[in-house]
């Protein structure tokens, strides 16, 4: 398999206290790697590790096939990042803070000015391009900051948190600068807080916590982790909740839950049972309005994992800010 990139039992010290403790990750050419973890999980020191703006204490990372410390500027030329915390130049305007990164690049003034356009076109900042950066909005700053990592239309690109302090139609069309970005063969490391990005974008999902990988794989299989799938349905009359759920229950050998009024939902046994539940709903004459066979969502994985919900930690951080 050829990686784009691959850690291996990374360790970062502070002092006495270990922020990574043995983290292995990798992502194959072409696709999206999420990771995800609660605040102070690790992720933001592990992108810097990658990115080369931190040396790992023990371990080692390869990214684009270099070694991230012993040719850390090689493996800067393949690389893009847009950090957690905006770093544009708030004097600049946002056409000038783009071409002075194309400059840095040492990329040739046409090709500048085409890539500049381009990328201010795909951040919805065209309009703005002209004016001081210190006049935009913190979701403005945060889309620059993206583009500004793309100006050397990097193999590897690294987003911190990309889509924090974004409202969801921007979001939504980050998500298809970065599908883009993937088509084009690059390969993307994403940290997120949101789990339904991590789900809509990431090929593969490493799962941090104190410092440690928690689990990894697919979202499908990080959601076999809560349990499988769940039979969902809605009688039509409410009357037959009773009835509807001694058919759940005697099918599936499991217990039924009421996760909303009306509606009744039981883990899936075996394979069969949805197959056996609509016949014998079918058999006893019960009509329903909702028959699904529902997966579990990254929230209840990251729950199972840690204890807690995504959005708690986001509660947390908000509170503490
Ligand atoms: N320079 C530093 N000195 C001391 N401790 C640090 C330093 N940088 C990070 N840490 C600690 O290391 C741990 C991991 O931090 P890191 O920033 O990687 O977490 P994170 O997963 O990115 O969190 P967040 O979701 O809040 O961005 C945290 O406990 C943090 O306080
Ligand atoms: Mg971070």
């Amino acid at each position: 398999m050829s990686y784009a990139f691959q850690a291996e039992g990374l360790v970062k010290r502070y002092g006495d206290f270990t922020a990574l403790d043995g983290v292995d990750l990798a992502a194959e050419a072409g696709t999206v790697l999420g990771v995800l973890g609660p605040n102070g999980a690790g992720k933001t020191t592990t992108v810097r590790i990658l990115a080369t703006l931190l040396r790992p204490d023990a371990g080692r990372a390869i990214v684009g096939g270099c070694d991230v410390v012993a040719e850390a500027g090689r493996v800067r030329r393949l690389i893009g990042l847009t950090g957690q915390f905006a770093s544009v130049d708030g004097e600049l305007t946002g056409t000038e803070n783009l071409a002075l990164i194309g400059r840095l690049l040492d990329l040739r003034g046409n090709e500048i000015r085409a890539r500049v356009k381009r990328l201010l076109a795909d951040f919805d900042l065209t309009e703005a391009a002209r004016r001081p950066v210190k006049t935009y909005s913190g979701g403005m700053r945060r889309r620059l900051d993206l583009a500004a990592g793309l100006m050397g239309r990097p193999a590897i690109v690294f987003l911190d948190e990309p889509t924090t302090g974004l409202d969801p139609a921007k979001r939504e069309e980050l998500w298809g600068v970065v599908r883009r970005l993937v088509a084009d063969g690059t390969t993307v490391l994403l940290t997120t807080q949101y789990l339904d990005e991590a789900d809509a974008l990431a090929d593969a999902i490493t799962v941090i916590d104190h410092g440690r990988v928690i689990a990894d794989g697919t979202p499908a299989e990080l959601k076999r982790i809560v349990g499988g799938q769940s039979i969902v349905v809605r009688p039509a009359d409410e009357a037959d909740l009773d009835k509807c759920g001694a058919v759940l229950a005697t099918v599936t050998g499991r217990r039924v839950d009421s996760p909303k009024r009306g509606v009744l939902s039981v883990p899936v046994g075996s394979d069969g049972d949805f197959t056996a539940v609509v016949g014998e709903l079918d058999r006893v004459r019960i009509d329903v309005t909702e028959l699904a066979l529902q997966l579990p969502d990254l929230d209840d994985v990251f729950f199972k994992l840690t204890g807690h919900t995504a959005a708690e930690e986001t509660e947390q951080e908000a509170i503490a800010a």
